[in-house]
């Protein structure tokens, strides 16, 4: 096994939202390194399916990730060192006049107050020294979201609390790292796909063409292996951009 894909540094990790898409792309990476993942999502049949093909040293949880109970509980449980924190709400693809107060802050609720939850939990429980926090952001921080609702400003507090969390980390003395990935657009997950056809669709052009003009384009499998190595990696920048070019570093 090439070195970049032994995780034994970390025998045990979370990761949310690994029924389907980038999370479970990480799952199956981590657990192809050697590490027990426990995989959070709501959808029993989907973390059914990811355990048929990884064996039982992937655990689902059907269960829903911004619940602060659970993050405690299997925190307490399972001791992580490598939280994942990947779930996130489809977006309700519409223009900001055509959103409610509710689509708009849809991702507020989910994908920022599971980070929230699992952040939180981190610092308090602590988890042990050494351990990593990897939260997913997004490429939209950096460009907005016009046809996501409040998507990118939901995403851009994800970034915040990396490194509020990182501060008190290390005032504490606790030794966490904590990095925030911002990934591009992706045609091959289900939130991806359906971000591609909303801006298709107001450019005006198919799926493919949209696509065809982004390249390269970022794989789950090569995010999956890209978060490992961020993981793994004691010196790694608190934040990075993904492309399909690989992960760079943000000043
Ligand atoms: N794909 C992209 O182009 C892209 C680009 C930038 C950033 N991202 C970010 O990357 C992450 C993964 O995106 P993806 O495209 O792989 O999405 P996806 O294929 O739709 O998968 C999302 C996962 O999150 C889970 N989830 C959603 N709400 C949840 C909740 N309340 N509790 C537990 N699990 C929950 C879903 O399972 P259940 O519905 O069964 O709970 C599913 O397993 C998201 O945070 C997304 O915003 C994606």
């Amino acid at each position: 096994m090439p070195e970049q894909f032994r995780t034994a540094q970390f025998p045990t990790a979370v990761v949310t939202g690994a029924g389907r898409g980038f999370g479970r792309a990480i799952a199956a990476a981590l657990v192809a390194g050697g590490t027990r993942v426990i995989g959070i999502a709501r959808d029993e049949r989907e973390l059914r399916a990811v355990r048929d093909e990884l064996g039982d040293r992937f655990t689902p949880v059907a269960a829903d990730a911004t619940d602060e109970t659970l993050a405690q509980d299997v925190i307490r449980e399972h001791g992580p060192t490598l939280l994942v924190l990947n779930a996130g709400a489809l977006p309700h693809m519409a223009p900001v006049h055509e959103q409610t107060w509710e689509t708009f802050s849809r991702h507020w609720h989910v994908d920022t107050r599971h980070v929230f939850a699992w952040t939180r939990a981190a610092l308090r429980a602590p988890l042990a020294p050494g351990s990593v926090v990897v939260s997913l952001s997004s490429g939209a921080v950096l460009g907005g979201s016009p046809l996501s609702g409040g998507y990118a400003s939901a995403k851009a507090a994800v970034r915040y609390l990396r490194g509020y969390a990182a501060g008190e980390s290390e005032r504490a003395g606790l030794g966490l790292r904590f990095v925030t990935l911002l990934p591009q657009m992706t045609p091959g997950t289900g939130i991806g796909s359906a971000a591609i056809a909303g801006y298709a669709e107001r450019l005006g052009v198919d799926r493919d063409t949209f696509v065809a003009g982004r390249q390269p384009i970022l794989t789950p499998a090569q995010f999956a292996k890209a978060v490992v190595e961020v993981a793994a990696d004691p010196d790694s920048a608190p934040e990075y951009q993904g492309t399909g070019s690989g992960l760079q570093p943000i000043d």
